[in-house]
């Protein structure tokens, strides 16, 4: 049941939403409360069938999404111990990703919720990402939110039992502590790093998006995956390159930072950069394709590529947060979202740069790992932020799909 509650003046709006993921390679489904609180989380990947092609196939995607969507939801309602009529409303992604994968999500989510009779909230992919932020997997497990407005307002009486849960008996002071506290605040930029998107977004509020900087080209995720090919490691590409990059020395090849303007990006020339890096150390002509290159690269210059290259593209990320802090020096917290964000080089280089740029005030945010990469239980938290935000449900009957749209408010 979807109820809200005035207590004094503030707003306390108590729902539980299943959230449906199938935008790229995943299919996935979760039930989340009140937009922070996981009550169940399931993820089926893809990855394995397309390691052996190198990448996604947009054809057996949505095959495979057909075949996984209604297991996963019901998996998902039977671990958070419901049944339909517990759910308050249902949310899926409908955009941006593969028109196919989409097309499984929303069809399904649509159906859903003309049978069960529930409202329907249609989600931007990377507004859940961005959102992945607010999620808490751990043991606080009553925390109500208290609004004024939009914004979240540090909660006066926060519900949290953690102080008196197993995790204060098992001795995890971690897990006990209180996390309604440690949300991201609100004006914040967010670095949306994913296979397809490299976006810095301000956010004066819940669901007020301004895209302040966009890639040029490749996103900064799609340019790991390249690189990886290049080196010849395995699909995908990004979490390779971070494993790889552990042996090599960061320095060991200067690659060259894009002059692009203001807080814009470019990633192909830095893919290019290390294809003719990579040419050049191993003496071959430029023509040599990248499929040749592994072979002729012993095991140290691959890690040394990858450490590189991976240094670079967190330098070029970080030097233009820094650039958007300068602009926005009012921002509290800065939230990084997206597959890429589960870099541990990039949460380490942003974590250092924009702690100093700022002198400390600037908190940063990363989702936990899980909540990295795709996944439903980011879509069920954003679209809990859209409910308290005055976003109305949308039409089950005529929803619709779209392969690129922008994020709006
Ligand atoms: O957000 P995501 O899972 O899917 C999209 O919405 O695109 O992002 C996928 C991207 C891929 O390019 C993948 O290589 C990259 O995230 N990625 C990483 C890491 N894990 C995933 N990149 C760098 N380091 C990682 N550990
Ligand atoms: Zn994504």
């Amino acid at each position: 049941m979807f109820w809200l509650v005035l207590v004094y003046y503030d707003i306390i709006v108590v729902m539980k939403i299943l959230a449906i993921e199938s935008s790229c390679d995943e299919t996935a489904a979760a039930v989340v409360e009140d937009g922070v609180q996981i009550l169940s989380n399931v993820v089926v990947s893809q990855v394995d069938i397309f390691a052996a092609y190198g990448g996604v196939i947009p054809e057996v995607a949505a095959r495979s999404h057909l075949e996984a969507i209604l297991p996963v939801i019901e998996k998902a309602l039977s671990d958070a111990g419901l049944t339909k009529e517990g759910i308050d409303a249902i949310a899926v992604t409908h955009t941006p990703g593969l028109l196919g994968s989409l097309l499984i999500g929303t069809l399904t989510a649509r159906m859903l919720a003309i049978l069960w009779g529930k409202p329907l909230y249609a989600v931007h992919h990377l507004k859940s990402h961005i959102y992945a932020n607010w999620l808490n997997s751990g043991n606080c497990v009553e925390k109500p939110l208290y609004f004024s407005g939009h914004d979240v307002v540090p909660a006066r009486r926060c519900g949290c039992r953690a102080s008196s849960s197993s995790a204060v008996a098992s001795g995890d002071s971690r897990k006990a502590q209180c996390l309604s506290t440690q949300l991201p605040e609100f004006p914040l930029l967010a670095l949306v790093v994913s296979g397809g998107h490299t976006q810095i977004i301000y956010m004066r509020g819940h669901n007020q998006f301004e895209i302040i900087g966009t890639t040029r080209d490749d996103a900064v995720g799609e340019c790991f995956d390249k690189v990886a090919k290049i080196l010849g490691l395995p699909y995908p590409g990004g979490p390779a390159i971070d494993k790889c990059a552990l042996q090599g020395n960061p320095k060991a090849y200067k690659l060259p930072h894009p002059q692009v303007e203001g807080l814009d990006f470019s990633f192909s020339g830095l893919k290019t950069a290390v294809l003719r890096a990579v040419q050049a150390e191993c003496g071959l002509p430029i023509t040599t394709p990248s499929y040749e290159l592994k072979k002729h690269l012993t095991e140290q210059q691959g890690a040394d590529f990858a450490a590189s290259f991976q240094y670079t593209a967190c330098e070029i990320l970080a030097e233009k947060l820094k650039m958007a802090l300068r602009d926005h020096q009012e921002a509290k917290s800065l939230v990084v979202a997206g597959g890429v964000s589960a870099s541990a080089a990039l949460r380490k280089k942003v974590t250092e740069s924009l702690s100093e740029a700022s002198g400390g005030k600037l908190k940063v945010y990363f989702p936990e790992l899980k909540f990295s990469g795709d996944n439903a239980a980011m879509v069920g938290a954003a679209a809990y932020f859209e409910v308290i935000s005055g976003v109305e449900p949308t039409d089950p009957y005529t929803l619709s799909i779209a392969p690129r749209t922008a994020i709006t408010d």
